[in-house]
């Protein structure tokens, strides 16, 4: 095991969103006596009702703002006493960076940059920085990204991750700056933004309309269980070694059809309806731009130097994930904001 790393107030960016929330709750449920405070600009993606599980426990405090402000970040750090930051805050969604790559420069590069500002001013702060397995490029049907994998971003998401990763990189490189790094495989479970591949399929299906499948749907992504994720990063903001990169992963590669065609058998059966009936509503569309063939991650670092591996079984979380979303229908209603029906109607 590594050196534990002893912190009291840590701030989490973008704690309002589907990662970042997952974090928060599971931090809580720990034996965590400092203050986390959660800065977020409650964007499209952020809700507060992914929190109102911890909203009043003593340790927490929630503040609204941007990343983009350096000043409004220097403030907090002061007025907090701030000694560990652990930032996920991003425009997220590959889709909408490539209709509007511009927020995506803003707030996953400038945003960072504003971070690692105060960070460098405020040197005796540790950083840790969430980010994606995308930075790697896409693979073909062999291999798997490990931490040394050359970046090869191809959309305007992953460029501007790779671009936050990078800075990380140079800040803790120049500045002598305590910093770690993960880049995680894809999320799922609940609270997650029904814009993503797993709940965009789950709500479609239960209200019958179609789900639309990008190219021929042989894209190959490796899934990991919300919680696990935050699992992990709890590790890693206790044991991660300073300047250190971890990949993280579910270690569950599906092509995407065979995904759709697990989360339709699942309901199914969960809701007692006729299989078949919900694949009719699989619909073949054009492809997304720069589609990433496949990703996959080999995860044995973390495993090793943390004994951290992922809890859930693909079929327990995605039960878990298809249960939340039948049992939290409130959460879903309150998702009616312009923003999200708009979406919902745009196609390659
Ligand atoms: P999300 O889109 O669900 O949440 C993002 C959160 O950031 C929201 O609460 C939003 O309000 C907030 N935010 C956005 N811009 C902001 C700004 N300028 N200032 C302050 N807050 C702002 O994203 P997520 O899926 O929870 O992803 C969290 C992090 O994990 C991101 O950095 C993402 O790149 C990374 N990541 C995500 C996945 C995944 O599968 N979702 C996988 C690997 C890495
Ligand atoms: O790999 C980690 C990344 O995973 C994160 O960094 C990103 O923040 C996160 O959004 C996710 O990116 P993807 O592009 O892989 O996820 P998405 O859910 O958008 O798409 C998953 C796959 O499904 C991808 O091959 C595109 C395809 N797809 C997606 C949607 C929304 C479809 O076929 N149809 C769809 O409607």
């Amino acid at each position: 095991m590594q050196q534990l790393r002893k912190f009291k107030n840590l701030l989490v960016t973008g704690g309002a969103g589907f990662i970042g929330s997952a974090f928060i709750r599971t931090l809580l449920k720990q034996d965590f006596s400092g203050t986390c405070v959660n800065l977020d600009a409650l964007t499209y993606a952020g809700n507060l009702q992914n929190l109102t599980e911890i909203q009043d426990d003593s340790r927490y405090i929630f503040e609204k703002g941007d990343i983009r402000n350096q000043a409004l970040l220097e403030h907090l750090c002061q007025e907090h006493a701030i000694d560990t930051i652990i930032h996920f805050a991003a425009e997220s969604h590959v889709d909408r960076s490539i209709h509007g790559p511009r927020n995506f420069v803003e707030t996953n590069v400038i945003g960072t940059f504003n971070l690692l500002e105060t960070v460098r001013l405020n040197p005796h702060i540790h950083f840790h920085h969430v980010s994606t397995d995308e930075v790697y490029g896409s693979l073909g049907n062999e291999g798997t990204f490990i931490e040394t994998s050359p970046y090869r971003p191809n959309s305007p998401y992953s460029a501007s991750k790779a671009a936050s990763d990078h800075f990380v990189r140079a800040y803790a490189k120049t500045y002598n700056l305590s910093t770690c790094l993960s880049n995680c495989s894809n999320n799922y479970g609940p609270y997650q933004f029904p814009e993503k591949l797993i709940p965009l399929v789950i709500l479609n299906s239960l209200q019958g309309k179609q789900i639309p499948v990008y190219g021929k749907g042989i894209n190959v992504r490796d899934w990991l269980f919300v919680d696990d994720h935050a699992e992990a990063l709890v590790q890693l903001i206790h044991y991660g070694k300073k300047g250190e990169t971890y990949n993280i992963g579910g270690e569950t590669e599906l092509t995407n059809i065979d995904l759709i065609h697990q989360i339709l058998s699942h309901i199914a059966r969960m809701i007692g309806k006729d299989e078949n009936e919900l694949k009719n509503l699989i619909h073949y569309v054009k492809d997304r731009p720069g589609h990433d063939l496949r990703y996959a991650i080999d995860c044995n670092k973390i495993k090793n130097e943390l004994k951290w591996s992922p809890r859930h079984s693909f079929s327990e979380g995605l039960r878990k994930t298809i249960t939340w979303y039948l049992n939290n229908t409130e959460w879903l209603h309150a998702l009616t904001g312009e923003n999200y029906q708009e979406w919902l109607s745009v196609n390659y």
